[in-house]
């Protein structure tokens, strides 16, 4: 019941944004969802998982099953997904099988059965991206939302949720032998030009006591693609102006923590949902390296007014690296 009546919540309002920014016509503000945290919003939970629908292979429902596990437990608020949401090349279409035997069929726990806030991956631009921002799939399946960049207020917890695949510049110049599924992005200098103001924007006018942004692609990472350029260059100098806590990214199939160098910022890699074990690992990396695990599974992110505390967890559901953190304990060091 809950789920439902939270689904034609957001379903009101991304109706609501989408006329706002048909009328508009020009880089509009980031789509808003108010999703605030039951109990009296005293507290939120939500897991994060990336890189995972390959129809239950690959340990994906064995990551599931834990999700499940660990959802009830947390009694989470809600699910987010960094991306490569289908693979090998994103949905076909609406009516693609694919998105009932990689997300409905796989992730079927009755405590994932929560909104799922999702980003769109590069695998997901190589196909009809557009189709997995279509409200028709939440006909099929009321948990799913997936827009190229919005917001979601819980009040104590703001998350922004950036594109950024547009951003990395190889898939334009370099794109091999994959075609992208670009419209909507083009041309893509002012989109990304647009995209960055409106998350400044979005983030200067951000009262919520924690800020948590959240991308495809990873800011800093030791594992195989590792750091993505253009975000070094262009995000994250918005991030550590704009009080940032957490980024957190998917793309690199595995799960890591990496503190910034120069801000309190955790750069957290959730892209474990499938496939992994990568085997490459490069410890030259800018900023410290609290943890890498190189396989499968997800991370739980909870929060209320003063303390953060992040856990990874692996395909047994074993917590394989737990971090908190106190507001009010940094405040006073600072
Ligand atoms: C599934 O997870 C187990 C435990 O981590 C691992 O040993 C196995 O290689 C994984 N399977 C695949 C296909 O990655």
């Amino acid at each position: 019941m809950e789920g439902s009546r939270s689904a034609a919540m957001v379903l009101l309002l991304t109706f609501v944004c989408t006329i706002l920014c048909v009328c508009k016509n020009v880089a509009a503000e980031l789509p808003r969802f108010e999703h605030p945290a039951r109990g009296g919003g005293g507290s939120v939970a939500f897991l994060v998982v990336g890189d995972w629908g390959r129809k239950g292979h690959y340990n994906q429902s064995l990551v599931s099953h834990q999700m499940g596990k660990i959802a009830e437990d947390l009694d989470i608020d809600f699910v987010v997904s960094t991306g490569d949401n289908f693979y090998d090349n994103g949905l076909h279409g609406e009516d693609d099988p694919n998105f009932l035997d990689s997300f409905s069929n796989v992730y079927t726990s009755r405590s994932l059965h929560k909104q799922w806030y999702s980003v769109l991956g590069n695998h997901d631009y190589r196909g009809n991206a557009v189709a997995q921002l279509s409200s028709y799939l939440r006909k099929i399946d009321s948990r799913w939302l997936c827009l190229r960049s919005f917001v979601v207020n819980t009040e104590i917890a703001e998350l922004f949720f950036v594109d950024t695949t547009p951003m990395v510049e190889e898939y334009f110049t370099n794109p091999g032998d994959h075609t992208y599924d670009w419209r909507g992005v083009l041309p893509v200098k002012s989109y990304v030009a647009n995209l960055l103001q409106d998350v400044e924007t979005a983030l200067k006018e951000s009262k919520a006591k924690w800020r948590i942004v959240i991308g495809h692609h990873a800011i800093r990472s030791i594992s195989h693609h590792g750091d993505t350029r253009e975000l070094v260059d262009q995000l994250l100098p918005i991030l550590r102006a704009n009080g940032v806590d957490l980024y957190i990214n998917g793309h690199d199939h595995c799960l890591q923590q990496i503190s910034d160098n120069q801000s309190p910022i955790q750069f957290l890699t959730s892209g474990g949902g499938s496939k992994a074990w990568r085997g490459e690992m490069d410890k030259s990396n800018v900023g410290v390296v609290k943890f890498f695990y190189d396989g499968q599974g997800f991370m739980s992110v909870t929060l209320d007014s003063s303390d953060v505390e992040v856990v990874f967890y692996d395909v047994s559901g074993r917590a394989l690296h737990r971090w908190t953190m106190s507001k009010f304990l940094l405040s006073s060091l600072m």
